[in-house]
């Protein structure tokens, strides 16, 4: 099971969906002022951010979103899968997502400096959501007993590398970046909306404003095929043993960790974070 993680620039990746031409047509991509990028740690909003931003962009047309994968929509930079689109040929303003860390970015990127949103959960949510991930995909490694998958994930052993080592340099990345937390959305998905709309530079009145919240809260945003990864065949998600769109709220943690697991997670937490001073939706 371990070659189903190959080591890429200091972080573990499934090797599967990240084979070397991938990564090198990455390497090499030409970023445009006008690009919109989703970036986030696995688990942390990036379906929700795929459905979000092409309706803003649009005005709120959901043709997009009615008709194209979310892997179509917003590929994915370093995936297999987006050396089978033509992205140099996308009309602007074209919009990507990636996991990667900033240091993991190619050359144009520090050039163009494109639009980043960068979306961040409650690792401890984080934590559950990649549990039950890890346990229904098949590309990734089994996550073992919940006690082992949580060591592996603070000491970052896990696809993508440590949640804190993401987070913490992304937010030392001072250029046009909007940060967002995964649960001011749950608690407010229409303020998040409009704000959004205000960093991409989209006027929409409040009708519109109103009709992409309603369009992405959890249980319609289920329903969407386009976007519930219902379209993978079960021998690469088992969704008889978890889904895609699995629960879709803040706080799950709480039915998922233990006492002691929860003091253990506080304590890497504190230690980690303890010289940061952004203030995350969770704390
Ligand atoms: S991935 O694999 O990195 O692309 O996964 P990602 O999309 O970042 O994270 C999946 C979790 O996001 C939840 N999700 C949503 N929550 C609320 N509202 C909406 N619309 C929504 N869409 C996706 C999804 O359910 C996963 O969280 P859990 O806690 O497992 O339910």
């Amino acid at each position: 099971a371990e070659d189903l993680y190959m080591m890429y620039k200091g972080v573990l990746m499934p090797t599967l969906i990240h084979p070397p031409e991938s990564l090198m047509r990455f390497e090499r991509f030409t970023f445009r002022p006008d690009d919109v990028l989703i970036v986030t740690y696995p688990k942390s909003g990036t379906t929700w951010m795929q459905e979000i931003v092409p309706l803003i962009m649009s005005g709120g047309d959901p043709s997009s979103v009615e008709t194209l994968h979310n892997w179509d929509r917003v590929p994915w930079l370093e995936e297999a899968h987006s050396c089978s689109l033509d992205l140099d040929n996308r009309p602007s303003p074209r919009m990507f997502t990636t996991h990667f860390l900033p240091r993991m970015m190619p050359p144009s990127f520090f050039e163009v400096k494109p639009k980043v949103i960068y979306v961040m959960r409650n690792p401890k949510d984080v934590f559950t959501s990649s549990f039950h991930y890890c346990a229904m995909a098949s590309f990734l490694v089994d996550p073992g007993s919940q006690t082992e998958f949580l060591q592996k994930f603070l000491k970052g052993e896990v696809m993508f590398g440590s949640w804190f080592d993401h987070v913490k340099s992304w937010l030392d990345y001072k250029e046009q970046i909007f940060y967002i937390c995964y649960e001011e959305m749950i608690k407010d998905l229409q303020d998040s909306v409009a704000r959004l709309a205000v960093f991409l530079e989209k006027s929409l009145d409040n009708d519109a404003i109103v009709k992409i919240a309603e369009r992405c809260v959890f249980q319609n945003m289920k329903k969407n095929s386009m976007s519930n990864y219902s379209a993978v065949p079960k021998e690469i998600m088992d969704t008889t043993k978890s889904e895609f769109l699995r629960k879709g709220i803040a706080g799950d943690w709480k039915n998922q960790m233990t006492v002691a697991e929860v003091e253990y997670f506080d304590a890497v937490y504190a230690e980690n974070m303890k010289d940061v001073d952004y203030r995350f939706a969770w704390d």
